[in-house]
């Protein structure tokens, strides 16, 4: 088995869920400074895309810069042998490692047999694997599921996946039916890790982790590897900062913790204006003209609230065409 450098990272891994339209590069980027986690995935991005005509278009969701190390690219897709192209171009590109696509529900992305629907074609989803595992040469091959497609089938389906031996497993402890609207369950993830019991191959949670704290509890209850956190960042790159770990594990057991505090409500609001519109300014530098500055509006709903004026300024936001107008918006305030 290939760990690359899933074998170097330690052990509890905190990683950033791959988001479309939110964990693009400049999300990123900006993420890696203020808080950086163990490890980072890209959006994800079609293999079939990147094998054909449209290819230069797509490659926009697969740039990333040294800061964010180690960095892991996802495709999604059904077609073995574009996951082998793929993989290859992963190398190319100096990705850390692969990852695929086997949780996503959307009807789009299902209707071409990728995504979660691989949970029902069990065979083809083990070709995918040996067929991203031959073209990845020395990069880690990860994936990425949930725990069943109508229902919960997560024994079967782990083991079938495990046959294969990728260096690590996210499961996102819901089904495909119950897309985010269920609570997830993290028991899933113990029971994954018992079923992962000697294979070699790392194990992590996700689904509703709000904060440090909450994924350290999660990982500690189930024996996970390690937790994938998603929305939770939304608004806040600060989220996997601001936490020594040695400390953090010594002081968790003492449970009277003060420093896994939600860093977002200690930073002052200019502060995160600030970062806000450094986002922005970093959005509109990589991506003006290429991604419509509307992906923005979601970070702004996210970075501003909870204070007086939040709601107005919010309104005023959401006008904004590029990062000039929000310095003019947000600049009277810092
Ligand atoms: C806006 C959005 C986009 C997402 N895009 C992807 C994606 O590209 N690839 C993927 O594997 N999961 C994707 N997900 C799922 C998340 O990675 C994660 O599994 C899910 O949000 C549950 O984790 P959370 O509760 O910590 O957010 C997306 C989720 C959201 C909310």
């Amino acid at each position: 088995m290939v760990k690359g450098f899933w074998e170097k990272i330690q052990k509890p891994i905190f990683a950033l869920a791959p988001m479309a339209d939110v964990t693009d590069a400049a999300f990123r980027q900006i993420i890696a400074k203020y808080g950086k986690p163990d490890v980072m995935w890209t959006e994800f991005v079609s293999c079939d895309g990147l094998c054909s005509m449209g290819k230069d278009k797509l490659l926009k969701d697969l740039w990333y810069t040294e800061a964010e190390r180690p960095i892991v690219a996802q495709f999604f897709g059904s077609k073995p042998e574009n996951f082998y192209r793929c993989a290859k171009l992963a190398i190319e590109l100096g990705f850390d490692g692969i990852d695929i696509n086997m949780g996503c529900p959307d009807r789009s992305i299902n209707n071409q047999m990728a995504g979660a629907d691989l949970i029902n074609n069990p065979e083809l989803a083990k070709m995918i694997i040996r067929e991203t595992k031959r073209g990845a040469g020395n990069l880690p091959v990860s994936i990425k599921t949930r725990v069943g497609y109508n229902k919960e089938n997560l024994d079967e389906w782990l083991k079938n996946l495990l046959e294969e031996k990728p260096a690590a497993i996210t499961i996102h402890a819901r089904t495909k039916k119950e897309l985010s609207l269920v609570p997830a369950r993290w028991e899933l993830v113990a029971r994954a890790k018992e079923i992962a019991k000697g294979t070699g191959t790392l194990i992590l949670g996700n689904g509703d982790v709000k904060y440090l704290r909450d994924a350290q509890n999660k990982i500690s209850q189930t024996g996970a590897d390690g937790a994938m956190l998603g929305r939770a960042v939304f608004g806040d790159p600060w989220l996997f900062s601001g936490f020594n770990r040695e400390k953090a594990l010594q002081k968790f057991t003492n449970s009277e913790t003060s420093i896994f505090i939600d860093k977002k409500s200690t930073l002052t609001l200019s502060q995160r204006l600030k970062v806000m519109l450094e986002h922005a300014e970093l959005f509109d530098e990589l991506f003006a003209g290429i991604k419509n500055f509307a992906l923005m509006r979601k970070h702004f709903g996210s970075y501003v609230g909870g204070f007086p004026g939040a709601k107005e300024l919010r309104v005023k936001l959401m006008e904004a065409e590029n990062s000039k107008q929000v310095g003019k918006i947000v600049r009277p305030l810092l």
